[in-house]
């Protein structure tokens, strides 16, 4: 499996969105990280489906929305006209995962599910993971950008990777918080597939922000 690095958008200038997207086409191979919140799920608030239609029309990259909403069901519906690739929801939400599943897989082309610092991944059943494309693994808690990188998600890592391999599984692994130069290594040596990075991309100061990712790479 090649090595996906998603942009966190939360970690832009908002003031200059139009700026940061183009800067951002000029990189090949990444998916643009979209962390929805809903001031319920968690404590914060972003944005929501009128602006992530305005952001597919400038953005050449695959669309992947992290939803830290308590009612993903009804994100589904809402986003329709939002070309997303992925729709990441969390698992703490939720309780009727198979039907959600279900939804996201007839409306987008794939569908993650995100696990909580705290959450393990005995959760997870082999009867979904067998169904769903990604799984996020939270290396801080959810909701805001420019926390320290939990090291205790490594074995996490190691443990559902492993699961994976065993059950000749297809599932991406995602990381995603305090994720920079410095970890990324250990991530993907753990078997991390695709490694979400906000403000270590875009502190960069002179915006270059293609020469933060290859360092990532
Ligand atoms: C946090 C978000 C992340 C965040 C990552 O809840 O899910 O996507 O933007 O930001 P950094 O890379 O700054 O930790
Ligand atoms: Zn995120």
């Amino acid at each position: 499996m090649s090595i996906i690095i998603s942009p966190s958008l939360l970690s832009v200038d908002f003031l200059d969105l139009k700026t940061e997207l183009e800067r951002l086409n000029s990189v090949d191979d990444l998916w643009l990280h979209l962390d929805v919140m809903d001031g319920h799920f968690v404590p914060n608030l972003t944005f929501g489906e009128p602006v992530l239609n305005k952001i597919q029309t400038i953005s050449k990259h695959k669309l992947d929305a992290h939803f830290m909403v308590t009612n993903p069901e009804f994100y589904v519906e809402s986003f329709k006209k939002v070309g997303l690739h992925n729709f990441t929801y969390h698992w703490e939400a939720v309780s009727q995962h198979e039907e959600l599943i279900a939804k996201i897989k007839m409306t987008y082309p794939s569908a993650g599910i995100s696990l909580k610092p705290n959450t393990p991944i005995s959760v997870l059943p082999l009867s979904i993971l067998s169904k769903i494309d990604v799984i996020l693994i939270m290396s801080v808690e959810p909701g805001f950008g420019g926390q320290k990188f939990m090291p205790e998600s490594i074995d996490k890592i190691i443990a559902l990777d492993q699961i994976r391999h065993e059950n000749k599984l297809q599932f991406q692994i995602q990381v995603d918080g305090g994720i920079s130069d410095a970890n990324a290594g250990y991530l993907i040596q753990a078997g991390a597939n695709n490694l979400v990075a906000g403000s270590y991309i875009f502190s960069e100061p002179n915006k270059d922000y293609a020469q933060r990712i290859n360092k990532i790479r």
